[in-house]
């Protein structure tokens, strides 16, 4: 018989611990558990948060938790076109939601943004949303659910929301800072990569769980349409490495027309040329955080690169170049915690222009250069999926040495990753359950299924 490591046991007992009860039934998991320190809205159930412990769930053989979630945030989801600028646009999914009693009877509130710190509309849950359905429905077969009228409904409303109307050139998604797990202004406004790739795994899933009638055909075509572009954007024009730096280098500018070489009209004079020649090994490369008019952002986004390579965005030498990128920037990316957020950290001027000065966000902390132990689950299925496992191994061994003598913390803090976030939450929900993920995922391939996408199109 094979025991459960002490350490796998604790973990799922802290899970356990955070499932969130609704009319008693089970909904989902709230964002952290720390005895210590002030809630705010940690005792909430986010959207993004909860797919890491759903995942958990499905592949455990809890997949009614993930069920009542998804059928319960679909009921949270503005159903009706909004003229009304206060209330949320229709099809947005909440960032997170908890459970209210008034006289005796419960009901869920949900947060759309109107009550977070700066106002920041959760634009990934939606996408989040979608992943997680494709997930569910991978794991339990259950198409009656996904094919019934409210959720074709749903899905529908997050297709438009995403794809109908723009104000916008590229295939990209349009979004404004904070729009993602970086929900405090980051200098992340225009088409972050983070958000890309979870738009682009949206787009898949939503390909994959549209009922193919003919109320759904419009939206399939736009799907149709839009993903090769999507891809063919993102793999061109984000992608870094020494041969892409050094076209960058010697672009013309001011070029009009559709001949134009630096389509987005990059100065030479903003890209960190003498930095990232050194940094970047011969055989990697990785997807650049933001592209706009005259702008790359060439920092190193984690969750967007990892996902772009789960997803199938990147294509195969990409995705291989991300991992040896990884490997060779070990000391940078990894160090004492798995992993970087973002790298390097906006310091000096950068930071006070880009993030408005905000303390939480000083240099090499919390989102700005910190360590973020959820991050460990992605980095396993994208080294699993590319066969190097062997990076995954030792991401999990490094993590395993602190997360629970740390009582399992939200972020770390420092260039290296050793301090405990200054002001990490402990009992972190995403902490757990993204190290309880990566465990499975190393240890049975089959699970990939959940989270990843095979290349676009599929073959027949
Ligand atoms: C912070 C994080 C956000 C997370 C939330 C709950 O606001 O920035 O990504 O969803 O905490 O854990």
């Amino acid at each position: 018989m094979i025991t459960e490591e002490p350490l796998v046991k604790e973990a799922w007992q802290a899970l356990e611990n955070s499932i969130i009860y609704y009319q008693e039934r089970p909904v989902g998991t709230i964002a952290a558990r720390d005895p210590d320190v002030q809630a705010l809205n940690y005792d909430q159930c986010f959207i993004r948060d909860f797919v890491s412990s759903a995942i958990v769930f499905l592949l455990k053989g809890r997949s009614e938790i993930v069920r009542n979630f998804l059928e319960e945030t679909l009921k949270l989801q503005p159903k009706e076109r909004q003229l009304n600028s206060s209330k949320p646009g229709r099809g947005l999914m909440p960032a997170s939601f908890k459970v209210e009693s008034i006289n005796g009877k419960e009901r869920l509130k949900a947060d759309f943004g109107e009550h977070a710190i700066a106002r920041v509309a959760p634009v990934d849950s939606c996408l989040w949303w979608m992943i997680l359905l494709r997930a569910y429905v991978n794991c339990t077969k259950d198409t009656k659910l996904v094919y019934r009228e409210d959720f074709q409904e749903g899905i529908r409303l997050i297709m438009e929301l995403c794809l109908v109307a723009r104000f916008d050139m590229y295939p990209t998604l349009l979004v404004p800072d904070g729009a993602s797990m970086i929900d405090r202004r980051m200098g992340l406004y225009g088409h972050p990569l983070d958000i890309q790739s979870l738009f682009y795994a949206a787009l898949r899933a939503g390909g994959e769980l549209l009922f193919p009638n003919q109320d759904n055909q419009y939206l399939i075509k736009a799907i149709r349409s839009r993903l090769p572009a999507l891809i063919e954007h993102i793999r061109e024009n984000y992608w870094l490495d020494t041969h892409r730096l050094n076209v960058i280098y010697r672009y013309k500018v001011e070029e009009y027309g559709e001949e134009a070489l630096n389509k987005f009209n990059i100065y030479s004079d903003s890209i960190p040329f003498h930095k990232l020649t050194e940094w970047l090994p011969e055989d990697g490369g990785y997807l650049a955080g933001n592209l706009g008019p005259s702008q790359i952002d060439c920092r190193f986004f984690s969750q967007g690169n990892l996902m772009a390579i789960v997803s199938s965005l990147t294509n195969k030498q990409q995705s291989l170049g991300i991992l040896n990128l990884i490997e060779t920037r070990w000391e940078d990316l990894v160090g004492d915690m798995p992993m970087k957020l973002c790298f390097p950290a906006l310091e000096d001027l950068e930071w006070k222009i880009l993030t408005g000065c905000d303390p939480k966000n000083r240099p090499w902390s919390y989102h700005n250069g910190g360590s973020w132990p959820v991050l460990i689950w992605m980095l396993a299925a994208a080294a699993q999926k590319m066969g190097r496992i062997d990076l995954a191994h030792r991401a999990i061994n490094i993590a395993e040495k602190r997360l629970n003598t740390d009582q399992w913390p939200e972020y770390y803090d420092g260039k290296n990753g050793r301090l405990i976030g200054k002001e990490a939450r402990r009992y972190q929900t995403w902490t757990i359950a993204g190290y309880l993920l990566a465990k499975e995922l190393i240890n049975n391939p089959n699970h990939l299924k959940l989270v990843c996408f095979g290349e676009y199109p599929e073959a027949m």
